[in-house]
């Protein structure tokens, strides 16, 4: 199908919100014949959608398939700057080294990179993430805040809110999360975020986030290593997600709370944090590239780092770390 007829087809019903649309509306709106019309829902039936055809109302979709691509993304998106500019692949290495190079090219702020696959994708530490094909959202978020580098960690600390958020508002589910910014479902790890700033002297001259949500994996299409720790959306609800509907309510939460942090700081979103965190007031070990720090977690700074009181009352700040609840 040409690509302008479906994206104002698809554009209609979207509009629509799930409202029948007669074939001569539509054949008003995208400007063809209703027999065009006709052919033109048969190849979104073709594409996996599933159309409900009722005399003398019309057409609606019922259901999308769950396909990522720019237009999927764009069609429904409320925010103002966030993903306003996508760039959309199948298959790259991973979607942090694409925004890298954009972020050289002078991309915009709100611009995002989503893949469908990624054959390198990175996690903390230097560890690699799974990202396997039609299952999960990869994504790079590119902003460009006026801060100094050491109040970025706070990025990534809203980011894990505005995904608890986002998936709190789509499903029923109860996420936590786990300092820094491990989202998890019971236990399991969903989402993981990768942030990573490009700076100068003190000043932050763009920061790419990177979250990765396991949406609709099954157990077993996870490694068997993963099988015990990871956990996707779809194993938790037992039903399969539109992954484009996810990215458009994780921008409008990240959005709203980045906004919010630039006119207010940081303050109402660690609010927001300490709310989902579940390693607060809790006996924990942090394995840092440094060695590990044992005590109590008492909290947040204000730059968004975890304070750990440990036996001889000393107050230790840590920046970067993997953590384990003690029991
Ligand atoms: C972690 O280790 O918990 C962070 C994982 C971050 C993975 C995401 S997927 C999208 C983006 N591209 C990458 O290569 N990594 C991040």
């Amino acid at each position: 199908m040409q690509s302008e007829l479906r994206t104002k087809l698809l554009k209609a019903f979207s509009e629509a919100n799930g409202e029948f649309l007669s074939g001569q509306k539509l054949s008003e709106h995208i400007g063809c014949s209703r027999t065009a019309v006709w052919k033109h829902i048969e190849e979104l039936r073709k594409e996996g959608y599933e159309l409900e055809a009722v005399r003398r109302l019309g057409y609606r979709i019922t259901k999308k398939p769950d396909k990522i691509s720019e237009n999927e993304i764009q069609l429904g998106l409320k925010t103002k700057m966030m993903g306003r500019h996508i760039h959309f692949e199948q298959t790259v290495t991973s979607t942090q080294k694409i925004a890298q190079t954009l972020v050289t090219e002078g991309a915009l702020e709100g611009t995002i990179v989503v893949a469908d696959q990624q054959t390198h994708g990175r996690g903390r530490m230097s560890r690699a993430w799974y990202s396997p094909s039609g299952t999960g959202i990869w994504m790079s978020m590119i902003i460009r805040p006026n801060i100094p580098i050491q109040s970025t960690p706070q990025l990534t600390l809203l980011t894990a809110v505005a995904v608890v958020q986002a998936i709190e508002e789509e499903t029923s589910l109860i996420p936590e999360i786990k300092w820094p910014n491990d989202i998890l479902i019971n236990g399991k790890k969903v989402v993981g975020i990768l942030t990573e700033i490009q700076a100068e002297a003190d000043q932050v001259h763009s920061v790419i986030i990177g979250p990765g949500i396991n949406v609709n994996q099954k157990l077993e299409d996870f490694p068997e290593e993963l099988q015990k720790i990871a956990t996707s959306i779809r194993i938790e609800t037992g039903k399969k997600w539109e992954r484009s509907l996810f990215i458009q309510t994780i921008l409008l939460k990240f959005e709203r709370l980045y906004f919010l942090y630039l006119a207010e700081g940081f303050r109402p979103v660690k609010l927001l944090w300490e709310s989902y965190a579940i390693s607060l007031n809790k006996d924990i070990v942090a394995r840092t590239l440094n060695g590990s720090v044992e005590g109590k977690a008492i909290g947040i700074n204000d730059q968004g780092v975890l304070l750990i009181e440990t036996s001889d009352g000393s107050i230790k700040e840590i920046y970067s770390a993997d953590i384990d609840i003690k029991k």
